[in-house]
């Protein structure tokens, strides 16, 4: 088998974060969401990687390279826009070879992997397995009608009258009979080529679809609050091996429960409580961090307190008198506390950033 995974498309919804980079590069724990995909990729036994890009092909390329530290060979496919998850499939076909394939969305996100989705897939020999799970807001995903017995009736991309609660999750496996339907399908009323009409189309053509239904969690992480959840639930998984904080931190600072320090991290007068992780040469000083936080590497934390937050790398906290909480801050950003007169908020904020201040 083959893995596709579509790291293209445009992070409306991540904005401004994704305005200077790649939404599937946002960091959950401090890695990068799409790694999670690679990894769970080879971990099901599949080294042979075709990865769509668009516009942030340069960032993408730059943070996965050939492959060969996940332990794949990554073979790059550009898609010249957006023009829908079936399109991706459409411009793999060289790539693909005949192959079947699973197919992963680079911004999701899914517990416990997916080598025994895999396995069940080549053990039923079906034309495709698509994973679905339920949902509170399922007009906002692919949804999945099913028969009493179980079978796949329907799929609508995004319907405003959902006729279930089972969205589409974004890992799909495939046989080579996908690449006709994806031929014969039209583009949708948002122009894309949607890749629910062509998994609607192998039905339509009697062909056997067998949905799964997710028992563990799964995340899109789109949006912040996806992010920040996702983030958690990560952090909440976090080993750390036996005693590996009983390293010297540094003078007045303690490290309660799972924290997972990176190297050369200075504390000064700091507490740091797990879940969390801090990235590679950061610095804390009379700093609190919290729960399910994740400092990227770089930053500098200073008389500040933050929790159930996700900072990436290079930012500067400093002075600041509340607790920041559920904050996603991009790279290197500075939040410091002033004295210039007068004394006034002083901001410089991105487009389509939000700012909350109590
Ligand atoms: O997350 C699950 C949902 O993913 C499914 O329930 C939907 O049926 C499916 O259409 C998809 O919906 P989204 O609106 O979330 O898809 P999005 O546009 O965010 O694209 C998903 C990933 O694929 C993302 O990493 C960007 C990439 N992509 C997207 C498009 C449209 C590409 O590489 N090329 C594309 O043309």
């Amino acid at each position: 088998m083959k893995g596709l995974i579509l790291s293209g498309g445009k992070g409306t919804r991540l904005r401004p974060l994704t305005h200077t980079s790649a939404k599937q590069l946002v960091p959950v724990a401090n890695k990068p969401v799409l790694f999670y995909a690679i990894e769970s990729i080879v971990a099901a036994g599949i080294t042979e990687i075709g990865i769509i890009v668009g516009d942030t092909r340069r960032e993408i390329k730059a943070a996965v390279g050939d492959g060969a530290r996940f332990g794949a060979r990554v073979t790059y496919i550009e898609q010249e826009a957006p023009l829908g998850l079936a399109h991706a499939v459409l411009i793999a076909e060289a790539f693909l070879a005949g192959a079947p394939f699973v197919m992963y969305l680079g911004d999701n996100l899914i517990a416990g992997g997916i080598t025994s989705l895999v396995e069940e897939f080549r053990a039923l020999g079906c034309n495709s397995e698509i994973l679905l799970a339920e949902v509170p807001n399922p007009e906002q995903f692919g949804v999945a009608e099913l028969t009493p017995e179980g079978k796949v009736r329907r799929l609508v991309e995004k319907p405003p009258e959902p006729q279930s609660n089972l969205a589409l999750v974004g890992v799909y496996m495939f046989d080579p009979s996908i690449f006709e339907s994806v031929k014969r399908i039209q583009p949708s009323a948002r122009g894309e080529l949607e890749i629910t009409d062509a998994i609607q189309d192998l039905i339509d053509r009697g062909l056997d679809v067998h949905p799964h239904i997710v028992r563990g969690w799964w995340k899109d992480t789109g949006k912040l609050d996806d992010m920040l959840e996702a983030n958690r639930i990560v952090l909440e998984g976090l080993e750390v091996p036996r005693g590996a904080n009983l390293r010297e931190v540094g003078q007045g600072s303690r490290i309660e429960g799972r924290v997972q320090l990176g190297a050369g991290v200075e504390l000064v007068d700091s507490l740091v409580r797990g879940p969390a992780v801090i990235g590679d040469g950061a610095r804390l000083e009379n700093a609190f961090v919290g729960p399910y936080t994740s400092i990227g590497e770089r930053c500098t934390l200073v008389a500040c307190e933050l929790e159930n937050s996700i900072v990436l790398a290079d930012c500067e906290i400093r002075d600041i008198p509340l607790r920041i909480d559920g904050s996603l801050i991009g790279r290197n950003v500075r939040i410091v506390k002033t004295d210039f007169k007068p004394k006034a908020y002083r901001f410089m904020v991105g487009d389509n950033s939000e700012v909350g201040i109590t």
